[in-house]
C-alpha cells in the first residue's frame, strides 16, 4: 500500500528523501526506557518501575534537579510498551490510559516546561519488537499523531516486516515526518535489521540508527559493540557528521553489571565513537563515582565535539586496542587505550603519538581525558607510556603545539 503511495509522490515531484529536520548536530543527549524498565507495564506490582508517565515525569525531574540538564541531556524517551494493544476508531494509536492517564501531549507540555524534549518509541511493521501497534500502512497518521502530541523524537524499530521493505518505509516516515512541519530527531533501527546496510542512504534519511544488537547490562555486551565499533566491517564510522551519529545504544551506567573501571570503558568510547548518551537507569539511585561520570564535562566536550566525527580504532594488539577521534579545532585529538584483558594487574602500553597516526611534527601537549590534568609535552617519537587496568581505559586529548 505505501510502495504506490512512494510512487505517487516520486511523480509529483516533492519526494523529499533527506532528513532535513536540523536536528542532532551533536550525537543526542538524554535518558531512555528500554534497557532499564523493559517492558513491565504492571503499575500495581511495580508501581515505580513501570513504564508510565509518573516514570518518565520522575526521571525529567532527576535531569534537571541533578544537574544532567545543565551539562546537556535533554531527551526523555519512551521506548516499547506505552500504547493500548489496539488503535482507536480512526485508527489512532492510543496511549494506555491508565498508565499515561494524562496523554501524551500533557506529558511532552510537561518536558517542554522544563526545557526538555520528549522521544517516543515507534515500529516500522505490523507490531513493535513488544507486541504492540506498529506504524505500517498508518505511518502518514502515525507521524502526525507524534507531530500534534508535541513529540520531539522517534525511534522507529523494524521488527514484524519483510526486510525487502526497510529501504522504502523508512524513508517514508522520514517524509511524513517532514510534512507534519515539527522538528521530529528521526532514529532508525533500519541497519540493524538487514545485512550490508546502505548507510549513505540511511544517513540520508535518519538523523541516527541502531547498527547492532540491544546492549544488556554486562560487560561482555559493551565489549562487544565497542568491537563491531573497532571492526567497522561496513564502513559505517565515515558517516558521521553533524546530524547523523551512528547509536551503538544506551549507556548502562547505574545499573548493575559493570565495575567501575568498566563504567570508565563505556562513558570514554561513547565519547571517542561520538554516540548518543541515553542513559538508561534509575536516576533515582546513581552512586556519586557514577553519577561523577555520567555528569563528567570533559567526556561530554569530547562527545559533543561539533565537527562530529566518529572516533577509530588506531591498533589492536592482544587486549590492547588504542583509538583516536579527531576534534575541534583541527589537529586536536582524543586518544583512548583501552584494556580488554581481565587478568589482575594493570598493563604497561608504551607507545608514541606517532604510532597512534598523530603526525604534528611541533609535537603536542596531552592532558588526561576525564580530569583535563596536564600530562605532558611530547614529540612524536617519544615514549608514550600508560598504565591500563583490566577492563579498563586510559583517555587523553593531544593538542598539537
Ligand atoms: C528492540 C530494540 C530495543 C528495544 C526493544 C523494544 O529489541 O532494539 O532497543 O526498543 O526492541 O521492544
Amino acid at each position: 500500500m505505501y510502495v504506490v503511495f512512494v510512487v505517487a509522490l516520486t511523480c509529483l515531484g516533492v519526494w523529499v528523501d533527506a532528513v532535513n529536520n536540523g536536528l542532532a548536530r551533536t550525537p543526542p543527549m538524554g535518558w531512555m526506557s528500554w534497557q532499564r524498565y523493559r517492558c513491565i507495564t504492571d503499575c500495581v506490582q511495580q508501581p515505580d518501575n513501570c513504564i508510565s508517565e509518573s516514570l518518565f515525569k520522575r526521571m525529567a525531574d532527576r535531569l534537571v534537579s541533578d544537574g544532567y540538564k545543565d551539562v546537556g541531556y535533554e531527551y526523555i524517551n519512551i521506548d516499547d510498551c506505552w500504547p493500548l494493544k489496539d488503535r482507536d476508531a480512526e485508527g489512532k494509536i492510543v496511549p494506555d490510559p491508565t498508565r499515561f492517564p494524562s496523554g501524551m501531549a500533557d506529558l511532552a507540555k510537561y518536558m517542554h516546561s522544563k526545557g526538555l524534549k520528549l522521544g517516543i518509541y515507534g515500529d516500522f511493521g505490523t507490531l513493535t519488537c513488544g507486541g504492540y501497534p506498529g506504524s505500517k500502512f498508518y505511518m502518514d497518521v502515525d507521524a502526525q499523531t507524534f507531530a500534534d502530541w508535541g513529540i520531539d523524537s522517534l525511534k522507529l524499530d523494524g521488527c514484524y516486516t519483510n526486510p525487502d521493505d526497510y529501504a522504502t518505509g523508512y524513508p517514508l516516515m522520514e517524509f511524513f515526518l517532514n510534512k507534519t512541519g515539527r522538528p521530529i530527531l528521526y532514529s532508525c533501527s533500519w541497519p540493524a535489521y538487514v545485512k550490508d546496510p546502505d548507510y549513505k542512504t540511511i544517513a540520508d534519511n535518519c538523523n541516527i540508527w541502531r547498527n547492532y544488537g540491544d546492549i544488556q547490562d554486562s560487560w561482555d555486551s559493551v565489549k562487544s559493540i565497542i568491537g563491531f565499533y573497532g571492526d567497522d566491517t561496513d564502513n559505517f564510522t565515515k558517516f558521521a557528521g553533524p546530524g547523523n551519529f551512528n547509536d551503538p545504544d544506551m549507556i548502562i551506567l547505574g545499573n548493575f553489571g559493570l565495575s567501575y573501571d568498566q563504567q570508565r570503558v563505556q562513558m570514554a568510547m561513547w565519547a571517542v565513537m561520538a554516540s548518543p548518551l541515553l542513559m538508561s537507569n534509575n536516576l533515582d539511585d546513581i552512586r556519586p563515582e557514577t553519577k561523577d561520570l555520567l555528569l563528567n564535562k570533559n567526556l561530554i566536550a569530547i562527545n559533543q565535539d561539533p565537527l562530529g566525527i566518529q572516533g577509530t580504532r588506531k591498533s589492536q594488539t592482544g587486549n590492547i586496542e588504542i583509538w583516536s577521534r579527531p576534534l575541534s579545532p583541527v589537529g586536536k585529538f582524543a586518544i583512548a587505550i583501552l584494556n580488554l584483558g581481565e587478568a589482575g594487574c594493570a598493563a604497561i602500553v608504551n607507545t608514541t603519538l606517532s604510532y597512534i597516526g598523530l603526525t604534528n611534527q611541533g609535537g603536542y601537549k596531552v592532558t588526561e581525558g576525564f580530569t583535563g590534568a596536564v600530562v605532558g609535552t611530547f614529540s612524536l617519537s617519544d615514549h608514550f607510556v600508560s598504565n591500563v587496568n583490566p577492563s579498563g581505559i586510559q583517555l587523553y586529548v593531544a593538542s598539537p603545539n
